[in-house]
């Protein structure tokens, strides 16, 4: 496209959004240096309207576990869009009763029945409603700095003051407790508590990573005191810490596992929910008590099937560990050396968070992300903390190119303090 039809279509982009999205939106990206339009994107790699490629260091906030536009996945959708794009929601469809089969053999333990809906608060509605009817109470312990979407129920569970005030009061029984203290959670469950709900690592929270025991202690707890546990994987899932599922570090088997981000393979929105048979009970007695008229759908089955399989076949788990080591390393070096601007660097895999001793070196560090081809972000509920969640099919030297221009963007930090 030429430069002029370019700019026109950034510019009218950005106007589009101030006029009918919004204005403090457009004036953020504007401000963060990202007043460009997203083009197409393959792997790793993201391209503009301009023609400019951006190695993606977001994914999406964790959607893209195969990658962008993955082949196989692509494929999957386009065979499936030729024969049926939504279900009929009276016959059976295959794809989704294909999807719960896998799911069911590829979660740990006896998680076997799964209810599919479209995003990840979605799912943890479900997984709200499942415990409430399971158990008959009403009370879920939830942790501070929670992050399981922003929907009521969801946002009930959600541990981050500034999205609960305006839409006070929320659900009743809902409690947060300090995140990787088990002691706390115990604490916490009363007579009326349905279920525990956790991520194993907070994402959106700032990536804090528990102490190791923790969800083993969380299980130890619920057992005992017979109160569900809900792991909410919507993040941390399909290998992004490296294992399929993050429970898995701890060999924890949850009674209600929630997903969604990359499960649709980064083509097709959507979630799930994956119980144990102990807690399914009720949605069997009344299978229509909760519901999604697109959840489930078979273009969206598709793409989580094949995006299970490349993570399977792709070894993307291993690729996850692998490059998340490196650049963990790399970044804990760099943290050593200037701790003036990384407070911390930690993480799992290729979930990892740099924590900024104040929140503008780290907006400083995005706005150079952005000017060195580098997509980034904040974490939703912590400021300071940049997060890293790449595609986890990125590639050593992609990682390479990523630690240089990081290495660059810390030490030029120093040099602005040191000016200041
Ligand atoms: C752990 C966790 N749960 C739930 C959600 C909500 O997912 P969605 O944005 O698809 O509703 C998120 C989103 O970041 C998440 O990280």
């Amino acid at each position: 496209m030429a430069e002029n039809n370019v700019n026109v279509v950034a510019e009218e982009t950005i106007a589009k959004y101030e006029r009918y999205v919004n204005p403090s939106l457009a004036r953020l990206f504007r401000y963060m240096g990202l007043a460009t339009v997203e083009h197409s994107a393959r792997g790793s790699t993201v391209t503009d309207f301009k023609g400019d490629e951006y190695l993606d260091l977001l994914g999406g906030y964790g959607m893209y576990g195969v990658g962008h536009s993955h082949p196989r996945v692509m494929q999957a959708v386009k065979a499936q869009l030729d024969l049926m794009a939504m279900p009929t929601k009276i016959l059976l469809n295959k794809p989704m009763a294909d999807l719960a089969e896998l799911l069911a053999e590829v979660t740990p333990g006896d998680l076997t029945y799964s209810f599919f809906c479209n995003s990840g608060t979605e799912a943890v509605e479900a997984a709200i409603k499942l415990a409430k009817v399971a158990t008959g109470k009403q009370g879920i312990v939830s942790t501070v700095g929670a992050f399981h979407g922003l929907s009521l129920g969801a946002l009930s569970a959600t541990g981050r003051e500034m999205f609960r005030e305006p839409f006070k009061p929320l659900l009743n029984g809902f409690g947060h407790v300090p995140f990787g203290d088990a002691l706390a959670v115990e604490g916490a469950i009363t007579k009326d508590t349905a279920a525990v709900i956790v991520e194993p690592i907070q994402g959106e929270g700032g990536v804090v990573v528990p102490p190791h025991g923790y969800l083993t202690a969380l299980r130890e707890i619920c057992d005992r005191k017979g109160v569900l546990l809900i792991v909410d994987e919507v993040q941390t899932a399909m290998g992004r810490t490296g294992k399929m599922f993050a429970v898995e570090h701890e060999g924890v088997v949850p009674d209600i596992l929630c997903l969604a981000k990359a499960l649709g393979g980064g083509v097709m929105p959507i979630g799930a929910i994956v119980a144990r048979p102990h807690v399914w009970q009720s949605f069997i007695d009344a299978p229509f008590l909760h519901a999604s008229t697109f959840g489930g759908n078979p273009m969206a089955c598709a793409a989580a099937i094949a995006a299970i399989r490349v993570t399977q076949e792709e070894n993307l788990c291993e690729n996850a560990t692998v490059m998340g080591d490196r650049i963990l390393g790399a970044l804990k070096s760099m943290q050593v050396r200037y701790p003036g601007i990384l407070a911390e660097v930690r993480g799992q895999g290729l979930i990892i968070g740099l924590d900024f001793t104040n929140a503008g070196y780290a907006g400083y560090a995005i706005s150079e992300l952005v000017n060195n081809k580098i997509l980034a972000a904040y974490t939703l509920n912590n400021p300071k903390v940049i997060r890293i969640e790449p595609p986890l099919v990125i590639t050593a030297a992609e990682v390479e190119r990523a630690i240089s221009v990081w290495e660059n963007i810390i030490t030029s930090a120093v040099e602005l303090a040191e000016d200041l």
